[in-house]
């Protein structure tokens, strides 16, 4: 309010002056105010108010450099530029075929004249539903080569939100979400557990972006990036009395945040707001702060839906490893000659089982891990040469398996785990990649398990951010999909790199086979969060809800009813789906596993039926070029009912809806493998009333009936 008060009273008594240091901005339905503002200090400073209502009171603005003035204070504005943008553009895959790139620039120049007037841009890009803002820094005598050692953003909220957070960290995403107040925040609670192998936690009051935050009058706030390149992710410090939130970036080895060298930029800063939890979901400021593709012919970038030799590991049924020993080295060990194990799940005989398997249900592909040497002591010696990603273990006949792969029309998908050897699989990527194309290997599954070599480098940080780009782009050059585990978060970077097709970069289904797991409301948090940077490869369908069935001493389960794991094939979007158990368990229940054979994975039309994050989200999807709808509800560990209407189904058209849903016993803990499967007709009038069991979902697929 007193920031207010001050500009009115600036803008009447010196409207000139009040002018150089005031710049406002409206979102195209005036709903969002962007207020820029220098202090007397010539401090850069912003606001954004929603309907009337400040959103984020005035904050910082500003990079410090090493060895150099900060770009903190002292600035003029030099030059103002204000632009209209509305295009409309279609994902290669996507959550719909156009999106509307809807909203108003301003692009201020900020120069400072005690440093020769040494020049920082500013762009501003204010939608109906949020803010994205980024640093930009011209080519100019006074600046050339630079070291970022702070990005002094902050976001300084109105009041103790609600916020559904992750600690900060410089290594991992794959922690489970606390919902607390900003006050309550403890990221350090977690501290002594074991169950994430390489975390390098911040301090007891850092979150990670995506954060997000509800106000006590409803209001629902994102907090994130978008179009990370180049530059370290964004953590957020909570000051937890006055709820301002500052920027807090991975740094290297030396401590330092960017190195960067003009023309350059920052990442995108994103606030989305809406009054609906579904608000911030159909948000796509995201997507649209990033590059249109690099990629020009696209046509060989498809969607695909999976099986493969993984979940059989991680249950411990089969080993990634060949043979029981240690102390292994990459070229000095005589592979051949090691003693198997008998456990190796990558086999030829298994693979081929897999690859039936894919062809018998109609699945694109069959991602096979352990298939090469290098996996006896893979993980946490910090060596610099575990993998070389072209040598087969001695029991997968890489060329039988690529042969008969082809011979049932099923494509292989490649495992590189880099056991975060970086540097390692840079000098080698070249020809594993054409390895891959030899045996026709469209995909790779890459993974960052370890402390990453260089040694000193983050997950998170500059170099390794640049490190996954390159991925990116080098696959693309051999017209090869990419699908990272342990990366950093994505931040729609799909959209410039549509090869990239899927990420981990969170805590996937894989924590429930062998640590505490995820708790039934972890997936309705997750589209409100990582999946605002892009499609996740969370690997659902596991129907053998509970370990014991391997092992009667595993107390471990997925925490989730057998249904819900159908919902999530559509409430968590991805153009890249795993059907993550074992054939043989699927065997035993086909008509459930028929919705994971059916589900489409890339789309025309998504609507947004029911959502609170942290409790709920049911969302129908339209299958790209047909008359075809999937829904999936979910609920967390509360049992509830959904009721939707149809209306998005075109009117007069009568369909048949098969509803896959938990049976009335059904409880993620005491029942889970409980459904049951209805048909019934539907139209664009019909509602439906679901019930959902503790931890429980439905799944609907819906198509026109046959006359
Ligand atoms: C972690 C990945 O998330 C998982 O999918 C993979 O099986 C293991 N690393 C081994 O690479
Ligand atoms: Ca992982």
């Amino acid at each position: 309010m007193r920031f207010c008060m001050t500009l009115l009273t600036l803008f009447l008594i010196t409207p000139t002056f009040a002018q150089q240091r005031l710049q406002t901005l409206k979102s195209p339905d005036s709903n969002l105010t962007l207020t820029f503002e220098l202090t007397e200090q010539g401090e850069p400073r912003y606001q954004l108010s929603f309907g009337g209502k400040v959103v984020i009171k005035p904050s910082a603005l500003g990079i410090k450099l090493k060895d150099a003035p900060h770009f903190e204070r002292g600035f003029r504005i030099a030059d103002t530029k204000t632009r209209k943008i509305d295009e409309t553009w279609s994902p290669v895959l996507g959550e719909e075929k156009s999106i509307r790139n809807y909203c108003n620039e301003l692009l201020i120049r900020l120069e400072q004249p005690a440093e020769k007037n040494r020049a920082l841009l500013l762009r501003f890009r204010l939608f109906n539903d949020g803010l994205g803002f980024r640093y930009e820094f011209p080519n100019q005598p006074e600046l050339k080569y630079f070291t970022v050692i702070d990005e002094l953003t902050e976001f300084n909220l109105t009041g103790d939100h609600t916020a559904f957070w992750i600690p900060g960290d410089y290594d991992s995403n794959e922690h489970v979400y606390r919902t607390t107040r900003l006050s309550e925040v403890d990221a350090f609670e977690g501290k002594k557990s074991t169950e994430i192998g390489t975390r390098s936690l911040i301090a007891p009051n850092a979150v990670q972006t995506p954060l997000m935050l509800k106000t006590a009058d409803g209001l629902y706030i994102n907090l994130f990036e978008a179009a990370l390149i180049d530059y370290p992710a964004l953590n957020l410090v909570v000051n937890q009395t006055t709820f301002s939130l500052s920027a807090h970036l991975v740094p290297d080895a030396f401590g330092n945040k960017a190195y960067l060298q003009t023309p350059c930029k920052s990442a995108w800063r994103t606030i989305i707001v809406s009054q609906r939890a579904a608000g911030i979901l159909e948000s796509r400021i995201t997507l649209n702060l990033n590059e249109p593709s690099k990629i020009k012919d696209v046509s060989w970038i498809k969607p695909m839906k999976y099986v493969g030799i993984w979940w059989e590991m991680h249950v411990g049924k089969s080993s990634w490893t060949y043979a029981d020993v240690d102390n292994v080295k990459l070229r000095e060990t005589d592979w051949k000659s090691l003693r198997p194990n008998g456990r190796h799940g990558a086999t030829t005989k298994r693979t081929k089982a897999y690859i039936d398997f894919a062809a018998k249900h109609g699945f694109d592909g069959v991602l096979v891990e352990g298939w090469n040497i290098g996996w006896e002591d893979w993980f946490g010696k910090m060596k610099e040469e575990v993998f070389d990603f072209v040598t087969p273990y001695p029991d997968f006949n890489i060329e039988e398996v690529a042969r008969y792969a082809k011979s049932k029309g099923v494509k292989m998908i490649m495992h590189h785990e880099t056991s975060a050897s970086v540097s390692n699989y840079e000098r080698r990527m070249d020809e594993a990649f054409r390895l891959m194309k030899k045996y026709d290997y469209p995909a790779v599954k890459t993974g960052y398990v370890g402390n990453i070599l260089p040694r000193g480098e983050h997950h998170d940080g500059q170099w390794m951010v640049n490190h996954y780009a390159r991925v990116a782009e080098k696959a693309a050059e051999y017209g090869i999909m990419v699908n990272a585990h342990e990366p950093v978060r994505p931040t729609g970077l799909g959209r410039t790199y549509p090869n990239w097709i899927a990420c981990e970069a969170a805590r996937g289904n894989e924590f429930n086979a062998w640590s505490k797991g995820n708790p039934p409301e972890h997936e309705t948090i997750l589209p409100f969060t990582r999946l605002l940077g892009g499609g996740m490869d969370y690997t659902p369908g596991i129907f053998e809800i509970k370990l014991s069935f391997y092992d009667p001493n595993k107390a471990e389960q997925i925490h989730t009813t057998l249904a819900k794991q159908l919902a999530l094939y559509v409430t968590l979007y991805s153009p890249l789906q795993m059907a993550a158990d074992l054939p043989e368990n699927y065997e035993r229940y086909l008509d459930a596993f028929q919705f994971i054979k059916d589900v489409a994975l890339d789309w025309d039309e998504t609507k947004i039926l029911e959502a609170e994050i942290g409790d709920y989200l049911t969302i129908a999807r339209k299958t790209k070029g047909k008359e075809e709808w999937f829904i999936g509800g979910i609920t967390d560990e509360n049992a509830r009912t959904s009721c939707i209407t149809l209306d998005f189904l075109k009117p007069n058209v009568q369909y048949e809806a098969t509803i896959y849903s938990d049976a009335p016993d059904a409880h993620w803990q005491q029942n889970p493998k409980a459904y049951q499967i209805k048909k019934e007709t539907v139209g664009s009038t019909s509602t439906l009333n679901l019930q959902l069991a503790p931890g429980g979902g439905y799944a609907i697929h819906i198509k026109p009936s046959s006359k």
